[in-house]
């Protein structure tokens, strides 16, 4: 880093302040960029994988961090680590384990996507991340933000790493209020970081988790972000403006499809019952507790059973339930299914129910899993 004098930084702002409008975003980030690292060398939480930060950590440790907050990764980023250890362990696990390992995190097509990236570092690459961010790029599941956070934060490499956080603390800055869900305002973005990076010289890991971290913990999204925590507070032109909650911009979502289901949590004789979904569509490949469309009655549910298993059930109800993907909602409503008869069991499983698995809850806890949607009921076998 070329320049940590905060006192000669603020002179700069001071200057840049009074001709606001003659300088572009690239400039005003040249002055910025040092007073943020600093920051970031003082403020940085201690994360398991910030301290060695291998590309397979960076790279694993980033893409779960697209589905849930620091604080939730750390236990699934430990257990990953410790069942597989490096690109040639997961190259080479099995589906169930990965999907075991990822259960509970979502969008699973992303753990897919790190299967096969591993497979082709194995091919391609010696069993290595590849080293540069456009051979990065190329991979499954490797967009401009990982490419980036990969190339920056384990290889050093002079490139940005755009997220949300980042498009969110940068809007903010700048008191630009363009729509941040517009792949051409990231795309802008990133050539303006990335020159900005290319004048100022920063150490690029500083700088991009500098920007995530300060997204992440002070420059929060909705609620009131800590400006008086902030080390742009005095040049943040959001903050100048009272824009803070105005930026960054998104236009309204679509409404989400609402689909009414109803869930089994079936107890029979030491077993449960659960299947495999389709391969493809929502949660492909992934077990799910039996359910079907709409919301059954008890009398229902009951002939339901009945039919499946040719045997007397009982029925109870369980509460209702929700939960909420990108695009769809489900609204659910639960039965608990008891089967008393154990006389049929050996045929139940063999004859017409051929998706259906009987499994104990040992299995479903260790080996199949079961996503996150079904937790309600799920949670209580
Ligand atoms: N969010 C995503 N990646 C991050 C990182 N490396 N540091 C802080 N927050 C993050």
């Amino acid at each position: 880093m070329n320049n940590y004098n905060n006192e000669n930084l603020y002179s700069n702002i001071k200057l840049i302040e009074s001709e606001n409008n003659l300088y572009t975003l690239e400039k005003r980030l040249e002055v910025m960029i040092p007073l943020l690292c600093n920051w970031y060398e003082q403020h940085k939480r201690e994360l398991p994988w910030r301290n060695n930060p291998l590309p397979y950590w960076v790279w694993i440790s980033e893409i779960m961090l697209q589905q849930t907050r620091v604080e939730a990764v750390k236990p699934y980023f430990k257990r990953f680590m410790e069942t597989l250890p490096t690109i040639k362990d997961l190259a080479e696990a099995e589906e169930d384990v990965l999907l075991k390992l990822w259960e509970g995190l979502g969008y699973y097509s992303r753990v897919r996507n790190i299967q096969k990236t591993a497979i082709i570092c194995m091919e391609n690459y010696n069993g290595e991340l590849p080293k540069t961010y456009e051979q990065l790029l190329e991979l499954p599941g490797i967009g401009s933000y990982t490419a980036g956070a990969i190339a920056s934060i384990a290889y050093k490499q002079l490139v940005p790493a755009v997220d949300g956080n980042v498009l969110r603390v940068i809007t903010r800055l700048t008191a630009d209020n363009s729509d941040i869900t517009k792949q051409s305002v990231k795309t802008k973005m990133e050539k303006d970081l990335k020159r900005a990076m290319e004048v100022v010289s920063p150490n690029p890991s500083t700088l991009n988790q500098g920007l995530m971290e300060l997204g992440a913990t002070v420059c929060i999204p909705n609620g009131a972000p800590l400006c008086n925590k902030c080390p742009w507070e005095g040049i943040c032109l959001a903050r100048k403006n009272d824009l803070i909650g105005e930026i960054p911009y998104k236009p309204k979502k679509k409404e989400r499809k609402i689909e009414k289901k109803t869930v089994f949590v079936v107890e029979d004789n030491g077993y449960t019952i659960i299947r495999k979904r389709e391969s493809k569509g929502l949660l492909a490949g992934l077990y799910e507790l039996i359910n079907v469309e709409g919301h059954l009655t008890v009398d229902e549910a009951q002939s339901f059973w009945e039919d499946k298993l040719g045997v007397p059930v009982t029925i109870w109800p369980l509460p209702s339930a929700k939960h909420i993907f990108s695009h769809i909602e489900w609204q659910m409503i639960g039965y608990k299914v008891i089967v008393s008869s154990s006389e049929k069991k050996e045929s139940r499983i063999k004859e017409g129910n051929h998706d259906f698995l009987f499994v104990t809850n040992e299995q479903v806890k260790d080996k199949y899993s079961l996503p996150t949607a079904f937790k309600a009921y799920s949670q209580l076998l």
